[in-house]
């Protein structure tokens, strides 16, 4: 039967419609997954670029101690700068980050023994790795924070370097380091999270004259440079950028509002960094690492304090 009915018309009218709507709907959404895709390869292939980026960084050299005095200093350096946090006690390597979103970034073992790249790595290697974050074949190492290891004096570098030099050879196979897929999406998106040190080190320039040791503000500020990266380049606290949201905010250091430092004074804060606590008020060691400052000598710690007391007040979370 012929179909004359306005209604019957109407209706398939609708339907042609509807048909072509989803057509176009289902052409934008493959476009936009086709887009999504094309730019998260794109994103991967940039990162892989930042990754396999060869760093010439002219060979450097300094005087390594053997006697046993530098030697044990080495250690100390080596623990107060966080080292054996990250490295492990003996060297051996750790895994420093598993997190499916970035990755797994694990620390060599850096002594000779089985599994160690120790033995492969001359002095020279060594400095370019601790100062300037690249590997022995010129590409950047991830979270190795050679931002602050790049202002390492000589002295303090060569006993840390003996100290290296006297581990005993550690056993231990431990797999490369490798972001995820999602890791290079990340690296390429933000970079509230320092993924390659190295891109951030100004390597040819020459190296600011270290102060001498001392209880003085500069001192201090040599070596509370590390502090920086979660108390913010002023010391003033607030949330770190790029750190998951479960981290506690650092606190003030500065003699700002909120700031606990001026009224504990420098024996309250020697107590805090020493013990982890303060009026019985316990700081996690997995977030302030104050296990790795402990290592400081009391006039370490008090040229820290005079050198946060010297700083301008800001207010909490200024950075
Ligand atoms: C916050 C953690 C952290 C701290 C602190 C740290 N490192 Fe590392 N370090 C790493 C990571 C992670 C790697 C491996 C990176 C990779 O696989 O790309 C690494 C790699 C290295 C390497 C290996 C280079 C190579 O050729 O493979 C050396 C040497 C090294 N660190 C020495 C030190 C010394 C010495 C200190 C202290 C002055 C130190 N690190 C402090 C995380 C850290
Ligand atoms: C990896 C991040 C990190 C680094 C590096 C770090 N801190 Fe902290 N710090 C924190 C966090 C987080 C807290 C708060 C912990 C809490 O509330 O449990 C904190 C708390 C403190 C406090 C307690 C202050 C108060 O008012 O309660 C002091 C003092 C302090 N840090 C000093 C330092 C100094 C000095 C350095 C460098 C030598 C340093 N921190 C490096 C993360 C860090």
């Amino acid at each position: 039967m012929e179909n004359t009915h306005p209604q019957g018309i109407y209706k398939f009218g609708m339907e042609a419609g509807l048909k072509a709507t989803i057509k176009w709907i289902g052409i934008a959404l493959g476009g936009l997954l086709g887009l999504l895709i094309l730019s998260a390869l794109a994103l991967y292939g940039l990162g892989q670029m930042r990754l396999r980026k060869i760093y010439k960084i002219a060979g450097e050299s300094v005087a390594i101690p053997v006697d046993a005095a530098s030697l044990s200093e080495g250690k100390r350096i080596f623990q107060y700068r966080g080292c054996e946090a990250c490295h492990g006690e003996q060297l051996q390597g750790l895994v420093y980050m598993d997190n499916p979103a970035i990755g797994q970034v694990i620390t060599p073992n850096l002594t000779n023994g089985r599994g160690g790249i120790g033995g492969s790595l001359t002095d020279e290697d060594l400095i370019r790795a601790i100062r300037h974050g690249v590997r022995q074949d010129g590409t950047p190492l991830l979270f190795m924070p050679s931002t602050e290891f790049f202002y390492l004096s000589d002295g303090d570098l060569g006993k840390v370097l003996a100290y290296i030099h006297s581990m005993k050879p550690v056993d231990h196979a431990v797999p490369p380091s490798a972001l995820s897929f999602t890791g290079f999406m990340v690296m390429n998106v933000t970079n509230a999270i320092t993924f390659l040190p190295a891109e951030l080190i100004p390597h040819a320039q020459p190296r600011p004259v270290v102060p001498e040791p001392g209880i003085t503000p500069q001192y201090g500020a040599y070596l509370s440079l590390s502090c920086m990266v979660c108390h913010g380049a002023g010391m003033s606290g607030g949330e770190i950028p790029g750190f998951p949201t479960e981290w506690p905010a650092p606190p003030n250091l500065t003699s700002g509002p909120g700031g606990r430092l001026p009224a504990w004074g420098q024996a309250g804060f020697i107590e805090l960094m020493r013990t982890g606590s303060k009026h019985g008020r316990a700081i996690g060691a997995g977030y302030m690492p104050w296990k790795s400052y402990r290592h400081m000598s009391d006039d370490e710690l008090r040229a820290v304090y005079v050198d946060l007391m010297s700083l301008p007040p800001r207010d909490f979370g200024s950075r």
